[in-house]
């Protein structure tokens, strides 16, 4: 097969709309057989929404939902934050945070441990996407999607800048044109400039 080299444009794809779906289906399945009584989802803002959207709706068990948000991880603050925390007492039932992406596992190690003190019945953590080779503190997945690599990606409620939350797939991204012009993918998804 002739070698093709992938212009910096053509960003690599590296879940198409389809896996993410059978992904989704695959979680839901396994969650609805786990929590017979129902569960309580907590998706963690804002990346984790289309997933927590798809999610629910492939669960065949009785769902609540809330949300959190946390500050990024900075190495100058060296912690992470509450910014928004749950409206629901979690006391006595099942909770699953729900994430988009496990990176270093800082945010996920530090929700868990927000979680665990409001004495739920249990706490479990699914993730779409698990990038091992990242972590930096050890956190338990007890419901994985998929491992991914070092490599930066957008798409499916994983953004940069706020930009390509909305896209269906999720795509491999160049940081350092990113970091250039945040928009520079957004005429090959979007069809024209922002
Ligand atoms: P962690 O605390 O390093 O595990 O980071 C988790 C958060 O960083 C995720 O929930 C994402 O919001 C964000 N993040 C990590 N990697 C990526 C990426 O490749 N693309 C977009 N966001 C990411
Ligand atoms: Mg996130």
């Amino acid at each position: 097969m002739p070698s093709q080299t992938a212009g910096p444009l053509e960003p690599r794809v590296l879940l198409a709309a389809e896996e993410i779906d059978a992904t989704v289906a695959r979680l839901a399945a396994q969650m609805s057989a786990r929590y017979r009584d129902g569960v309580v989802l907590i998706g963690v803002l804002r990346g984790s929404v289309p997933f927590l959207a798809d999610l629910v709706r492939a669960m065949t068990v009785p769902v609540s939902v809330d949300f959190m948000a946390i500050t990024p991880y900075t190495p100058d603050s060296g912690r992470v934050r509450l910014l928004k925390d749950l409206d629901l007492d979690i006391a006595g039932r099942d909770a699953v945070i729900v994430e988009d992406i496990v990176d270093t596992g800082l945010s996920t190690a530090f929700l868990r441990s927000q979680l665990a003190r409001r004495n739920p019945r249990s706490v479990a953590v699914c993730t779409l996407l698990d990038r091992r080779v990242r972590r930096v503190v050890p956190v338990e997945i007890d419901f994985a999607g998929l491992e991914v690599s070092d490599t930066f990606v957008i798409g499916y409620g994983l953004d940069h800048e706020g930009r390509y939350r909305n896209l269906r797939l999720i795509a491999a991204a160049d940081v350092e044109l990113l970091a250039a012009d945040p928009d520079v993918y957004v005429p090959v998804f979007y069809g024209q400039k922002a």
